[in-house]
């Protein structure tokens, strides 16, 4: 879900919609607003199912006056998508509006007591309880009341207040779910996300954890769950407007893989300017590590497990983090956790790196978003440079992420003295060659597109790569699903003859991984084993020979390249490129998929 509120000097209902559209991209199923009518002082909520364009329609020509306001845009997790389950959520005698991003654990408890003192709920929400505990406690001040309030709830979650009884502030909570604070002049706000307010400021306060503010238009204050003020120090975003819009292109995700020469130049700067991360004097007590993630930015960690391997030389493992919070894995002061989020804001990944953290691991943090919460809970971070990622499904970021775990193996393998000094050196320069391979792959768009055409109605579809390729195929499979709704399926190519070698027919296409590594003849006989079976080969490769080219249905090419570890980095663009095609031709919304959002705060 996605949070915004503003108090200034400018109208809110432009502002919050505006900020409500930037984003839309962590949840879409409902939106809503409220505003304090600056003429009957009463606050003012008007709510939609749907996008935000929806709600912008539905408000559209209504006078709604007031400077003050919160919104939201929801991604249901108690209630199903309905005007009543939208937020924001109001108390009884709509005094108090509320917008919540997160979970209320025991919000059933608190319900059946408010319900036995007399409150009337109209949502199935957790939210709701917040507005009436607010109204049911407030004594002379919102502050106190709210910082009352959050003693009695419980779970992780973020929420934004405004309120008749003191009508010129927004109150805004943070306990585990994400809230930064846009500082203005004469105007301030709050946001899930820096994107929501980028028009309006560069400057933003990031909440800690159990922080609370209290916001006016002039003052912005602080303070800790027992109301002690907190100072805090402001920080100022690079990124600018742009990086948030379209610019020209049809939609955000082709934008964004079309920015890959550039997001892979700038991650390279940005990972030689940091050289002195104290990470690669901490590599040499490490004896394990282990790499936490979900989605997208888990494919990059299980390439770089195999980089980790060879060239620092520890053993890893890698899981998904909401399978490695929950099992007894032994950590101890020589473990590396190795947390990867493009938002840095993903629930289960936080989670599982405060609590290995806790037990005395050590985390490492390669993280997107400047100030994110995982970024401050972290011991190192390491930053991609990406600018903003808004289509839902990844595509910049995980290429940013997969040169900053080979560029941080090769720094951490030099360390430990696995690789001399000109070793690496090589290694560098055959990586910065990388921006001109990718730009050399997206001039195959145009074929890409014509082989979309050709598959787009199938309904499976198989993706196979082998070693460092093999995630690339799970990447390029999830993609599929993610944006086009194909059930698609990644597999590592040797391990296709137990089991996926029975869906293979002549209907169903398999995209193979196969470019001339050192695993390029076994992928072969994996292929034949498919051509065998009558399976539709479309093969990702710079390979020439007569043989692949006899064996293949589809060529898509991709330039060679002298060191083979770079091989995922440039192969995964094709698949970006052929799912979002076959997604756009089947009219689907790519940028915003159903029952996805991108940063998913909720476990
Ligand atoms: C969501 C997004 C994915 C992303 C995953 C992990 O599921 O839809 O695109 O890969 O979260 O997000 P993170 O921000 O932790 O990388």
């Amino acid at each position: 879900c996605g949070i915004v509120g503003y108090v200034g000097y400018r109208k809110a209902v432009p502002v919050l919609l505006h900020g409500l559209q930037r984003l839309e991209y962590r949840g879409y199923d409902s939106a809503g607003l409220a505003v304090l009518d600056e003429k009957s002082k009463k606050i003012i909520v008007e709510k939609q199912v749907g996008k935000i364009k929806d709600l912008q329609e539905y408000i559209w020509g209504k006078e709604i006056n007031g400077n003050i306001g919160i919104a939201h845009t929801r991604w249901a997790t108690h209630g199903p998508p309905s005007i009543e389950n939208a937020h924001p959520h109001t108390s009884k005698s709509e005094a108090f509006a509320v917008v919540h991003n997160g979970i209320i654990e025991n919000y059933a408890k608190l319900k059946d007591e408010l319900i036995k003192k007399g409150y009337q709920f109209k949502s199935q929400t957790d939210t709701e309880v917040i507005a009436h505990l607010l109204e049911e406690y407030y004594e002379k001040d919102l502050l106190t009341t709210v910082l009352k309030v959050a003693k009695m709830i419980e779970g992780a979650y973020a929420i934004g207040v405004i309120s008749t009884v003191e009508p010129d502030k927004i109150v805004a909570l943070r306990k585990g779910s994400p809230l930064v604070v846009g500082i203005g002049e004469g105007e301030n706000f709050i946001a899930s996300d820096i994107p929501a307010i980028l028009e309006y400021t560069k400057t933003f306060i990031a909440l800690d954890d159990e922080e609370i503010a209290v916001i006016t238009k002039d003052k912005v204050e602080v303070y800790d769950i027992n109301g002690n003020k907190v100072e805090k120090k402001p920080f100022t975003v690079k990124w600018d407007l742009a990086a948030a819009e379209k610019g020209g292109f049809k939609h955000f995700m082709l934008k964004e893989i079309y920015e890959q020469p550039k997001t892979i130049t700038d991650t390279i700067s940005g990972f030689f300017s940091d050289l002195n991360n104290p990470v690669y004097n901490e590599i040499k007590n490490i004896q394990n590590i282990v790499i936490i993630a979900c989605g997208t930015s888990y494919h990059a960690g299980l390439v770089g497990k195999f980089w980790i391997e060879k060239f620092v030389k520890i053993p890893t493992i890698v899981d998904y983090a909401s399978e490695f919070r929950y099992r007894d894995f032994p950590v101890n002061e020589k473990t590396l956790i190795i947390a990867i989020s493009q938002s840095g804001e993903t629930a289960d990944t936080r989670f599982s790196a405060i609590d290995a953290r806790k037990k005395s691991a050590k985390v490492l943090s390669i993280v997107n978003v400047v100030g994110s919460s995982l970024s401050r809970e972290s011991d190192f971070v390491i930053y991609t440079y990406c600018g903003p990622e808004i289509g839902v499904a990844a595509t910049k970021t995980f290429t940013a992420q997969l040169i900053t775990l080979l560029l941080f193996s090769l720094k951490a393998g030099l360390e430990r003295g696995n690789l001399t000094q000109e070793e690496f050196e090589k290694y560098y320069n055959d990586i910065i060659h990388l921006p001109h391979l990718v730009n050399e792959v997206l001039k195959q768009d145009k074929a890409i597109e014509e082989i979309s055409y050709k598959y787009h109605n199938v309904k499976d579809f198989l993706f196979l790569g082998r070693g460092l390729n093999y995630p690339i195929a799970l990447e390029g499979a999830l993609k599929l699903k993610e944006i086009s709704y194909i059930h698609a399926e990644g597999y590592p190519a040797g391990e296709m003859k137990h089991g996926p070698i029975a869906l293979i027919d002549e209907n169903l296409p398999v995209v193979c991984i196969v470019p001339k590594d050192s695993l390029y003849e076994k992928m072969i006989s994996n292929i034949q084993e498919v051509k065998a079976r009558k399976g539709i080969v479309i093969s990702v490769s710079d390979s020439q020979d007569s043989h692949l080219l006899s064996l293949s249905d589809n060529i898509i090419k991709i330039p060679s390249v002298e060191n083979e570890n770079l091989y995922p980095i440039v192969s995964v663009i094709p698949l970006q490129l052929l799912t979002y095609h076959i997604a756009t031709i089947l009219g689907k919304d790519v940028d915003q998929p159903r029952n996805l959002a991108k940063t998913v705060t909720v476990e």
